[in-house]
C-alpha cells in the first residue's frame, strides 16, 4: 500500500553529482518538505537564490499529513501561545493558496469548508463542551450543536450521537497539492532542489553553506534549517545548538468511496477519549487520521493503529466500511520540547532553524515561511514569531 503512495506530479530534482551549475546561492534550504519547500518559495520571490536539499524530496510528513486547518477544534489546554500563530497563519491560507495557484496554475486543495467535532458518548461530550468553554474564553468562535443538529449538518453521521461542535473558521488544504504547487512555483523561479544528504558547513563561528554527501560544498549567505523530524541530527550544526526535535509517527489512512463526497465539513471527532479525524477531499478521497506514537523513526505502518482508525472513523461514519481502503501512510511529526515550534535565528550566525512544527506543520507553512523570509532580508523577524525563538528552550534548560 505505501508502494502506492508516491506523488505522481513531483517535480524531477537534480542529480547531486555532476551537473551542479552553480555551487553558491543567497540561501539552501536543508528540507524541501512542506516548511522547506514555502520557505524557498517565499525567499525566491524576493530575489534570492535558493538551493534546496533533501534526501527523500517526495516524502516529507506533508506526504502523510491531512491538512486540517484547524486552531479551533486542534486546541490543547497547554499551547495557548501557539494559538495565535496558528490564527495568524489561518489567515494567510487564502492569499497565499490563491497566489501559489495563480503564480503556478495549480490546485491547492484549499477549501473553506469548516470543521464539525463530534463526541461519541457522554464524557466525550464533557470533555468537548470543557475545550469549547475554554476557547470561547480566548476568543474563539464556534457552536455547541446536539446530536439533531449534528445530524442535520451531516446527515452521513451515525444515529445517535449525543452531540458537537462546529468551528465555521476551521478549513483544509491539500498537503500534496500544496506541496507541489510550492516545487513548481519554486522551480519557476530558479529554485535547485538537490536530492542529497546535507552536513551544514561550520567555519569558524559561522555557518557558511552546506556539504553534500559527494562532499559537493554548496556556500550560502544563510542556512535554513527545516529538515522536519531529522532536524536534530544533521551533522555540522553544533550540539548546544541543534534544535530539540524528536520524531512522533503518524499514521493516516486514504479512503475512496464512488459518488459525490457525503461530507460537506470536515469531520473530527473524540471516541472515547481517544481523537479521530476524516477529512472529505472534492473528488472522493477521504483522509482518516492519525496515529501518535513515540517510536524513534520508525516509519512501518502498524496493523493496530490500521484497526483503530478504521474502527473509530467507521463508528462516526459507517458508510466509510463500505470504502476502498486506498493507501496506508506513515509520516514523522518533529516534536518540539513544548510542541511549538522553532523558528529564526539559531544562536550560530547563517543558521536560521524553521523547524518543531509537530502537529501544525502545514498550517504554519504561511506564517513560517513569510518570517523566515523577512529575517532573512531585513534582519528582523516579524512580531508573531518572537514567542517561538529558538532560544527560548536554551533558557528553559537553564532557568
Ligand atoms: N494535525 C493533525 C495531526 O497531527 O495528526
Amino acid at each position: 500500500l505505501e508502494g502506492a503512495s508516491r506523488p505522481s506530479n513531483l517535480i524531477r530534482v537534480m542529480p547531486a553529482r555532476g551537473s551542479m551549475r552553480n555551487n553558491s546561492s543567497d540561501v539552501v534550504v536543508v528540507g524541501a518538505g512542506a516548511i522547506g519547500a514555502a520557505v524557498a518559495w517565499r525567499c525566491a520571490q524576493r530575489g534570492l537564490s535558493v538551493i534546496t536539499v533533501d534526501p527523500e524530496p517526495e516524502r516529507g510528513a506533508w506526504h502523510t499529513a491531512a491538512g486540517m486547518l484547524a486552531p479551533i477544534t486542534e486546541l490543547h489546554y497547554a499551547e495557548t501561545p501557539l494559538l495565535r500563530l496558528n490564527l495568524d497563519s489561518l489567515a494567510r491560507y487564502p492569499s497565499f493558496a490563491a497566489e501559489l495557484t495563480e503564480a503556478t496554475g495549480l490546485p491547492t486543495g484549499y477549501l473553506e469548508c469548516g470543521t464539525v467535532e463530534i463526541a461519541w458518548d457522554g464524557a466525550d461530550l464533557a470533555a468537548l463542551r470543557d475545550l469549547h468553554a475554554f476557547g470561547t474564553g480566548l476568543g474563539l468562535r464556534s457552536t455547541l450543536l446536539t446530536g439533531r443538529e449534528l445530524r442535520a449538518l451531516e446527515p452521513a453521521l451515525a444515529a445517535g450521537l449525543p452531540g458537537g461542535m462546529l468551528a465555521e473558521s476551521d478549513h483544509q488544504v491539500d498537503p500534496r497539492l500544496l506541496h507541489a504547487a510550492l516545487l513548481a512555483g519554486s522551480a519557476s523561479l530558479g529554485v535547485r532542489t538537490v536530492s542529497a544528504t546535507a552536513s551544514v558547513d561550520v567555519q569558524g563561528d559561522r555557518a557558511v553553506g552546506v556539504m553534500l554527501e559527494d562532499r559537493t560544498r554548496l556556500a550560502a549567505g544563510t542556512v535554513v534549517l527545516a529538515a522536519g523530524a531529522w532536524s536534530r541530527g544533521i551533522a555540522g550544526v553544533p550540539d548546544s545548538i541543534a534544535p530539540r526535535v524528536r520524531p512522533v509517527k503518524g499514521q493516516t489512512l486514504r479512503l475512496r468511496l464512488a459518488g459525490a463526497p457525503r461530507l460537506a465539513h470536515v469531520v473530527r471527532g473524540r471516541v472515547k477519549g481517544v481523537p479521530i479525524y476524516v477529512l472529505p477531499r472534492t473528488d472522493g478521497e477521504y483522509v482518516v487520521g492519525a496515529s501518535s506514537e513515540e517510536v524513534g523513526f520508525d516509519r512501518t505502518p502498524r496493523a493496530g493503529a490500521v484497526y483503530e482508525l478504521l474502527r473509530d472513523a467507521q463508528s462516526l461514519l459507517p458508510e466509510l466500511g463500505e470504502a476502498v481502503l486506498a493507501q496506508v501512510c506513515t509520516g514523522l511529526r518533529p516534536g518540539s520540547p513544548d510542541n511549538a515550534p522553532l523558528v529564526g535565528p539559531s544562536g550560530l550566525d547563517g543558521l536560521v532553524l524553521a523547524t518543531g512544527h509537530f502537529r501544525n506543520g502545514i498550517l504554519l507553512s504561511p506564517v513560517t515561511a513569510d518570517g523566515v523570509a523577512e529575517l532573512i532580508t531585513t534582519g528582523a523577524l516579524p512580531e508573531v514569531l518572537a514567542p517561538f525563538l529558538p532560544t527560548r528552550l536554551a533558557k528553559a534548560v537553564t532557568a
